[in-house]
């Protein structure tokens, strides 16, 4: 498959899009964007089972509706880090927007400031950190650090970040060598577009993410979380947690956030579901600093059941992306206002008004309720 079938779309919805769900959305998006980049886009690791689960993984456990909770108009509104979101989910942080629409991750940020919440901005992104921050109009953003073997990197793009009023660094952990993306091999997809921050270092445009992670990123020790809050003088949200052990490391070692994620199924695949792992870990944090959690959210009872089993906010990669490549900016911002709209009938259903009542309930294990009616 040669690049020049990469390219990108250059839709713009002009009005909200009528989203029925985020599965449709894919179907149309898919159409939208030309094999080389769909394929880096939508791929997972492997044979993509872990990416899979990530969704099935949120019918392990149940919402017991409430019919007598005299509750209605749930309030979706919350905070972190003293920044007011309209809703429990931010866009987590996402390469090459390029490939999904010409507006790329400005558009993006257009869309995410229109729909009240935070961006967090890619390393990897097509468009420059100050870009970004003008397109977002002064709304609060995140920037997400692949930490690099080149120290002057790292410098530059966290100068960046402390100039152009980045709120918190996310600092990646998973991704110190690239997972099976197979559908990148059989298309043998590099990247058409510059990544702005990685151009000035003569990487990003022609190569592959299996190339870029080899050549720029070093592993990532406790240590250097206390460098980049030293650094940057910002929260440092710790990304791709999946055991409570390194979100104690992390947490000891200054991460003023814990993400739960496995970066959507790109990774290691035959790892759990992201969801399964976000209780124990939650637990295991205890509130001691907040929790994201990413990966597989398609629906309103998918961001439900993340904060009540532990969550504080969570965040969507894909589903935006989505949204971008069929709409544009109006697109990504109808993404978010699909996710509103679900996890506001749920939120009634369950009797639950705010995010806090969220996350304070508690759901059932569909195997607890299984046995519970087989044994007795
Ligand atoms: C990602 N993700 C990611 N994560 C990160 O820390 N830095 C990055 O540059 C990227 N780039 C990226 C590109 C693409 C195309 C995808 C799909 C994902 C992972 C991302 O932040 C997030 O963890 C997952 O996308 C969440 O899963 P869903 O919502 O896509 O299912
Ligand atoms: C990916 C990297 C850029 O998942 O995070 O493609």
């Amino acid at each position: 498959m040669s690049n020049e079938q990469v390219a990108y779309t250059t839709s713009t919805a002009e009005k909200p899009l009528q989203i029925t769900d985020i599965y449709e959305l894919e179907k149309v998006a898919e159409k939208l964007i030309p094999s080389g980049g769909w394929g880096y886009l939508h791929g997972g690791a492997g044979d993509e089972w872990t990416m899979r689960q990530n969704t099935k993984a949120f019918n392990h456990k149940t919402i017991i509706p409430r019919i007598l909770a005299n509750m209605d108009k749930p309030e979706l509104q919350t905070s972190i880090f003293g920044t007011g979101l309209r809703l429990p989910v931010i866009m987590a942080p996402v390469a090459a927007q390029g490939l999904a629409n010409e507006e790329a991750e400005e558009g993006t940020a257009k869309g995410v400031a229109a729909a009240g919440t935070i961006m967090a901005i890619s390393s990897y992104a097509g468009k420059s950190i100050e870009e970004i921050a003008k397109a977002g109009g002064g709304a609060p953003q995140w920037f997400q650090l692949y930490l690099s073997k080149d120290d002057g990197f790292n410098r530059y793009v966290l100068d960046q970040a402390k100039e152009n009023g980045m709120k918190a660094v996310v600092l990646t952990a998973d991704a110190t060598v690239g997972g099976n993306r197979e559908a990148d091999i059989r298309n043998h997809f590099t990247f058409p577009l510059p990544m702005a921050n990685l151009a000035k270092y003569g990487q990003g445009k022609g190569q592959s993410i299996a190339d870029i992670y080899a050549r720029a990123l070093q592993k990532i020790a406790p240590a250097d979380i206390e460098k980049v809050a030293a650094y940057t003088g910002l929260p440092v949200i710790v990304k791709g947690v999946q055991s409570p052990a390194d979100a104690m490391l992390a947490i000891g070692a200054g991460a003023a956030g814990i993400y739960v994620s496995n970066h959507g199924g790109r990774q290691l695949d035959g790892g759990p579901a992201s969801f399964d792992v976000l209780q124990p870990v939650a637990e295991a944090v205890d509130k001691r600093v907040p929790v994201i959690f990413d990966s597989g959210i398609r629906r309103g009872q998918h961001i439900f059941k993340a904060l009540a089993d532990g969550a504080d906010i969570v965040a969507i990669g894909r589903p935006a992306i989505y949204g971008l490549a069929v709409g544009g900016w109006e697109g990504v911002k109808s993404v978010f206002d699909y996710f509103y709209r679900e996890l506001e009938m749920v939120m009634q259903l369950a009797g639950t008004k705010t995010i806090e009542d969220i996350k304070n309930t508690h759901l059932v294990s569909r195997l607890k309720l299984h046995l519970d009616n087989t044994l007795n």
